[in-house]
């Protein structure tokens, strides 16, 4: 077991597999060819495996892909087949879900067991405006077929923006309420400063108490009980099968249950989403470092971990964009 300096237990590691995404979020500034990690940077399924091999050896038994878009990683398959074979417990992934529709399946067949899908608007348009270009259709076949095959939960991360899908706000509480084969599960998400198209302006982010004020002409909301881990409190709306949770990134602390690390698409341990600190790992993996020496630098990771966020502070003004560091 990983206690890091406040006694919390890091049982999670959340990995980017690639910085590039399909999509151009208005709040993200994803990685291309001309902006992003240099291909040979980025790790090789291989490095993934052995980093997650490692972590299992000191506790770490719940892993989450992210991206960028980690769908777009030609060997998705393989590097969750070869996860999950290490006796990962809980392996899931933040997609877009532009090619959940074709991977479900297989990704369930490979060993992945849920998904978190981005989705920040129901209507077409607005969608195709806030994506720079997604088409709505894809995304909501993506989460049927995922569904469908079992990958559950599958949970919807919503960010409302004042201004621009903020109205929508109710239409994504209601899906808890739709008679559904599977219960929707609504994340919303506070807007965290980041770069993208849309700049930051903190009136723009819609605080968890602002949304709970708003879904209240929709009935009661019910705490359910809190699993102890993790950023999300969960709600339902009273005779709801689905839930609402609620990830209060700005308005309020949830570091002292902190349970992750974080490795970027380039083989960067992060002991925090907000800090700077970035332990290399990729550089001594390929100068032929051996696993004892690895795990120090997973260790390192560990101890470094800051007591909290520093949201409000002058330096952490603006995150880099979520494709970098993996949401
Ligand atoms: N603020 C809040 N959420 C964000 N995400 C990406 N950028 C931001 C931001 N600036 C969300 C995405 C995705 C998850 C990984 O993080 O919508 O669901
Ligand atoms: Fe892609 Fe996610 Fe960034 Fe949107 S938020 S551009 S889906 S990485």
């Amino acid at each position: 077991m990983a206690l890091d300096s406040f006694n919390r237990e890091i049982d999670y590691l959340r990995i980017s597999v690639t910085d590039r995404c399909s999509l151009r979020c208005i709040y993200c500034k994803p990685g291309d060819r001309a902006s992003g990690f240099p291909e040979n940077q980025i790790l090789s399924a291989e490095e993934i495996v052995r980093v997650v091999r490692l972590a299992r050896s000191f506790g770490v038994w719940k892993v989450r892909l992210t991206g960028g878009e980690p769908l777009l990683r030609p060997e998705i398959l393989d590097i969750v087949r070869s996860i999950k074979a290490l006796d990962i417990r809980d392996l899931s992934l933040t997609t877009n879900g532009l090619r959940l529709e074709e991977l479900a399946a297989p990704l369930k067949e490979a060993g992945l067991d849920r998904v978190n899908v981005s989705l920040d608007s129901l209507s077409a348009r607005r969608y195709r405006e806030i994506t720079g270009g997604g088409r709505l259709e894809q995304v909501l076949s993506g989460i049927g077929e995922a569904q469908r095959i079992g990958l559950q939960p599958v949970k919807i991360n919503m960010v409302p923006i004042r201004g621009i899908n903020d109205d929508e706000i109710l239409s994504f509480a209601r899906l808890t309420q739709e008679d559904a084969p599977e219960p929707y599960h609504i994340r919303f998400i506070e807007l965290m400063p980041s770069e993208g198209r849309l700049g930051w302006q903190k009136n723009r982010c819609l605080t968890t108490r602002e949304v709970m004020e708003r879904l209240e002409s929709l009935g009661p909301l019910m705490k359910l009980p809190f699993r102890g881990k993790g950023p999300s409190r969960n709600y339902r709306l009273k005779g709801a099968k689905g839930i609402i949770g609620f990830i209060s990134a700005v308005s309020h602390s949830f570091c002292y249950c902190c349970n992750r690390i974080r490795l970027d698409a380039i083989g960067r341990l992060k002991p925090c989403l907000f800090s700077k600190t970035r332990i290399d790992i990729a550089s001594p993996m390929r100068q032929g470092a051996d696993d004892e020496e690895v795990l120090r630098l997973l260790a390192l990771a560990v101890e470094s971990k800051p007591e909290g966020n520093y949201l409000g502070h002058p330096e952490t003004a603006s995150l880099p964009s979520m494709s970098r560091i993996g949401g």
